[in-house]
């Protein structure tokens, strides 16, 4: 039988030409997907990123509660334009323990994903009490009841504990010391313990102005002052991971 023969009788039996093409598809699949299953992780580590310290997984619950997202991105693209107004753009890793992530899709506000460090926490909280008083033609509202509402006393550990599950490393010192970390780092009077060696690079001060209390604010001002701080983008490092990330 010669080759064009044998594909007419494949062409005329639509159950084998069905079964052929299914195996066809599912090879291609396996190659795409097998690999996946051999692989440790698909983010390329960088130097840097940690888990969240309990204030700033705090501030970023109060983040999605609110629906901040629903206005504001948490990714910066590789196009020039993002790169020059935002910063760097966004590592893989550097969203790699957010449950869930918060790339969004819609920016009637500016991208956050470098925020941190850009202004001072007294601007901050002038701009969630009341952003026309800083930006007169903002339109985002007003988040002044954040700074008159106490961090919920949840487990802080317990919720920890959650997010180990799902492949976040928090240790169990850090699990252990949850719930005085969160107080620890928003009052620099108390003890912190070894916060700071075990969250590198965590801003440890009284970010709404109120020493005496652990507000919403100081959780959301934490986390915002956070977000693109913790990758060193520029660093040697960094470049070379980022050039096998391009590499791939
Ligand atoms: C209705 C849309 C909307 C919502 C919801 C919203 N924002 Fe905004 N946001 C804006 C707009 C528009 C701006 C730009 C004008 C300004 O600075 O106020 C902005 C600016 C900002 C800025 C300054 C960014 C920069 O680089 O200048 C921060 C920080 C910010 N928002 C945080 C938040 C947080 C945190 C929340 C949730 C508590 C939130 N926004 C909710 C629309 C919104």
């Amino acid at each position: 039988m010669s080759m064009t023969e044998r594909h007419k009788k494949l062409e005329r039996n639509i159950t084998l030409l069905g079964v052929a093409t299914f195996v066809v598809v599912a090879i291609g699949g396996i190659v795409e997907i097998a690999p996946l299953f051999w692989i440790d992780n698909t983010i390329e580590k960088v130097d840097g990123m940690r888990p969240y310290t309990p204030l700033e997984q705090a501030g970023r619950d109060i983040y999605i509660r609110e629906g901040c997202y629903t206005c504001h991105s948490q990714m910066i693209r590789p196009f020039r334009d993002e790169v020059e107004r935002y910063g760097h753009y966004s590592l893989a890793a550097e969203s790699m323990y957010d449950h869930p992530f918060q790339w969004g899709s819609k920016r009637t506000g500016p991208d956050l994903a470098r925020v941190g460090g850009r202004y001072s926490d007294e601007w901050h909280v002038q701009h969630l009490r009341n952003p026309q008083s800083v930006v007169p033609e903002s339109i985002m509202p007003q988040y002044s009841f954040l700074a008159e509402r106490d961090v919920e006393d949840l487990d802080q550990a317990a919720k920890l504990r959650a997010l180990t599950r799902v492949g976040v490393p928090y240790t169990k010192a850090d699990i252990a010391a949850a719930n005085n970390d969160l107080r620890a780092q928003a009052d620099p009077d108390s003890d912190a313990g070894d916060l700071a060696q075990r969250y590198p690079k965590a801003q440890i001060r009284d970010f709404d102005g109120n020493p005496g209390r652990v507000t919403e604010m100081d959780a959301l001002v934490a986390y915002l002052q956070m977000l693109g701080t913790l990758v060193d983008v520029n660093s040697a490092a960094a470049q070379e991971e980022l050039a096998q990330e391009r590499g791939r």
